[in-house]
């Protein structure tokens, strides 16, 4: 989906208040026509506060929902015509598969021919064409989530959102439902709002994540910009793991800050102006660093005297953590089972280099 498609809900100014506790602080976030935007944030941050907002099941203590310039906060849930999907199936059990998705349509009162027609198409696009006449207790629990997704989806609705609907299955269900979710996202072309607190599933999933924090939305990005140019240190460690060398003296020279990490010095791309005020600290992720037996000579590349002092072994790949001069944390890196460094013993005096392009500045 195109990063340039219009809004469609434009969330302006949110705030919920439960007495002195902001469940949610000021949070402005667009939804974007037919992409998937996934709410991601640890567990208490506010994702599930901002979907039943969006849904019109709560109605929050300031803040405008922006729809085709008319404002809906007030607009009861029934009448946004949103589709809804959470964690528990809440499928009605003495129904058939095809009833229960029929459901939504007999409320808004849709013929019975044209009713069926759409059930069985809905049910087809998410795969369960063959078990419209099953009960719910019938089906696997990736099963039942599939129906409570095609109910969501059998009015067309404007907006699909969905709260955890992934996190009660097992880790190979959840994957194999993420790979239907988005191929079923591809073909109705309905815009999804996702909340999940798994970083892996947010960034195979989604468009656009939205990352929030203590209520506040953090940052808004691609997967990719979000991985690979977090604007803060929240956000770089959450999604994945990162290595910070905090950085004394710094200085700017075109778009290249430089500062001194013990008795090495490192650059970073520094695209904006240093900030005088707060000490920095220079981030890159482990996949771009190398271990190295001697000191290479890199043009392009900052280089680091470390030392190996734990190995774990994980199956096809060894997790190594070195220690490195100046304040900076244990450096964490993986490398391949047959990597000569994994035969290193502790102690061992090693090098790690890694490129300046992968290297870039967040405040500590
Ligand atoms: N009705 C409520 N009364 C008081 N606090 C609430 C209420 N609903 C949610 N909260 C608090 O608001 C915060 C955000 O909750 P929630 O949106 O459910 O988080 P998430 O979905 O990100 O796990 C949590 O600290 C939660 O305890
Ligand atoms: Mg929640």
């Amino acid at each position: 989906m195109s990063s340039r498609s219009a809004v469609q809900l434009s969330a302006q100014g949110i705030s919920q208040y439960y007495g002195r506790f902001a469940a949610l602080d000021n949070v402005d976030l667009d939804v974007r026509q037919g992409e998937f935007l996934t709410l991601l944030g640890p567990s208490g941050s506010g994702k599930t506060t901002l979907l039943m907002i969006l849904a019109g099941f709560l109605s929050p203590t300031s803040g405008k929902l922006m729809e085709q310039g008319v404002d809906i906060i007030k607009r009861s849930a029934e009448k946004r015509n949103y589709g809804m999907v959470f964690q528990g199936y809440a499928l009605f059990p003495h129904m058939s598969v095809a009833d229960n998705v029929a459901y939504p349509l007999r409320i808004r009162k849709v013929a019975g021919e044209e009713r069926l027609r759409r059930v069985k198409h809905i049910l087809e696009v998410v795969g369960l064409g063959a078990h419209m006449h099953k009960k719910p207790s019938e089906l696997s629990g990736g099963q039942q989530q599939r129906v409570a997704i095609a109910r969501a989806l059998v009015f067309e609705p404007e907006l699909l959102l969905l709260d955890e609907p992934l996190s009660a299955l097992d880790k190979n269900l959840r994957e194999q439902l993420q790979t239907e979710l988005q191929r079923i996202h591809r073909q109705v072309g309905t815009s999804f709002v996702f909340v999940t607190h798994d970083q892996g599933e947010a960034l195979a999933l989604s468009s656009r994540i939205a990352i929030f924090n203590h209520g506040k939305l953090t940052q808004v990005d691609t997967p990719e910009n979000i991985y690979n140019r977090p604007d803060s240190r929240f956000v770089a460690e959450f999604l994945g793991k990162m290595n910070l060398f905090p950085l004394a003296d710094l200085t700017r020279s075109g778009a290249t800050a430089s500062g001194r990490c013990g008795s090495s010095v490192l650059h970073a791309l520094a695209p904006n102006p240093l900030s005088a005020a707060q000490p920095t600290v220079l981030a890159v992720r482990p996949e771009h660093m190398e271990l190295h037996n001697e000191c290479p000579t890199r043009d392009g590349y900052n280089v680091m005297a470390a030392q190996l002092t734990d190995k774990v072994y994980q199956g096809s790949s060894i997790h190594l953590a070195l220690k490195v001069g100046g304040d900076a944390s244990p450096v964490n890196l993986s490398v391949p089972g047959n990597h000569p460094g994994a035969l290193m013993p502790s102690g061992a005096p090693v090098w790690l280099s890694w490129p300046v392009q992968q290297s870039f500045l967040l405040q500590a």
